[in-house]
């Protein structure tokens, strides 16, 4: 993806100690990140305050995710949400979160158009209230044109039913004469989930800490590098996804082969 490289350096001009733009390879940035965006809660507590305190403070820390993943030329950012076990949290908080996506959705709307991000959903949109699913129509309606980075917002997504529902899109077709048994493989499956025609994340960031996956994007993950930093979501700013970036750049990716250079 095309970056702004005035921009960039303007972006990341005010360097902590430890950490700088020029520790970064611009080479080599990864196309696709992805991230399970965790520790609301945690943050909120550690704050004496009230869980969804937590979740509207993220989204603060979601719009610089955007922010920055544009400045570095990313080709695709993927945002873990709310999975399909979330809808075991009190109705309370699923009710604000739901809202808060909505409001969000539209308030930053403008940050789309600004920086031509195209967006998409991950997950079954259809058991999601009205109102949210209206406004995610709207910013699928107003950013199709954009050619910029996608970003992806994975919203009652759980990836044992994304591979169940493909699964079941084959047998039907299959069924009804349209796919031959002989073509379903590899292809054919990741054509069928959520993800289709995005590439497969290069790597995988988790805040706070957690060491699992949650049921997030099992097929798609099958390479990914994975970065866990204990920082909770809403503190997670440019500067850490700088280090998970250097981070990632360190790595020797192998896909089962061996180190040829
Ligand atoms: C992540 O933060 C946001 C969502 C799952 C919606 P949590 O709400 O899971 O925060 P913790 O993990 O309880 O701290
Ligand atoms: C994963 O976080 C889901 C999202 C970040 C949306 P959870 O907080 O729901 O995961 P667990 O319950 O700790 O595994
Ligand atoms: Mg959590």
């Amino acid at each position: 993806m095309q970056r702004d490289e005035a921009k960039l350096r303007e972006y990341y001009a005010a360097a902590p100690a430890d950490i700088c733009l020029a520790d970064v390879d611009l080479d080599r940035v990864p196309s696709h990140v992805s991230i399970i965006m965790d520790g609301n809660g945690r943050w909120a507590q550690a704050r004496g305050l009230d869980r969804s305190r937590g979740h509207v403070a993220g989204v603060d820390a979601l719009r610089e995710a955007v922010t920055t993943s544009v400045r570095l030329g990313l080709d695709a950012l993927s945002v873990y949400a709310f999975s399909t076990e979330n809808w075991r949290r009190p109705q309370r908080e699923v009710d604000l979160l739901m809202h808060l996506f909505a409001t969000t959705l539209v308030n930053e709307l403008p940050l789309f158009h600004q920086e031509n991000v195209r967006l998409r959903f991950l997950g079954d949109l259809d058991a999601l209230p009205e109102k949210t699913r209206q406004v995610f129509q709207r910013g699928l309606d107003e950013t199709a044109d954009h050619t910029g980075m996608t970003f992806a917002l994975a919203v009652n997504y759980g990836s044992r039913a994304e591979i169940a529902r493909a699964a079941r899109q084959i047998a039907q077709e299959v069924a009804a004469g349209s796919l031959d048994p002989s073509d379903v493989d590899e292809d054919a499956l990741a054509s069928r989930l959520y993800t289709a025609g995005l590439p497969d994340p290069d790597l995988l960031i988790r805040t706070s800490g957690e060491l699992r996956l949650s049921n997030y994007l099992l097929w798609q993950l099958a390479y990914t590098e994975f970065y866990v930093t204990p920082t909770f979501w809403p503190d997670f700013s440019r500067w850490d996804f700088l280090r998970a970036v250097v981070s990632y750049q360190s790595r020797s990716r192998r896909f089962g082969g061996v180190v040829t250079s």
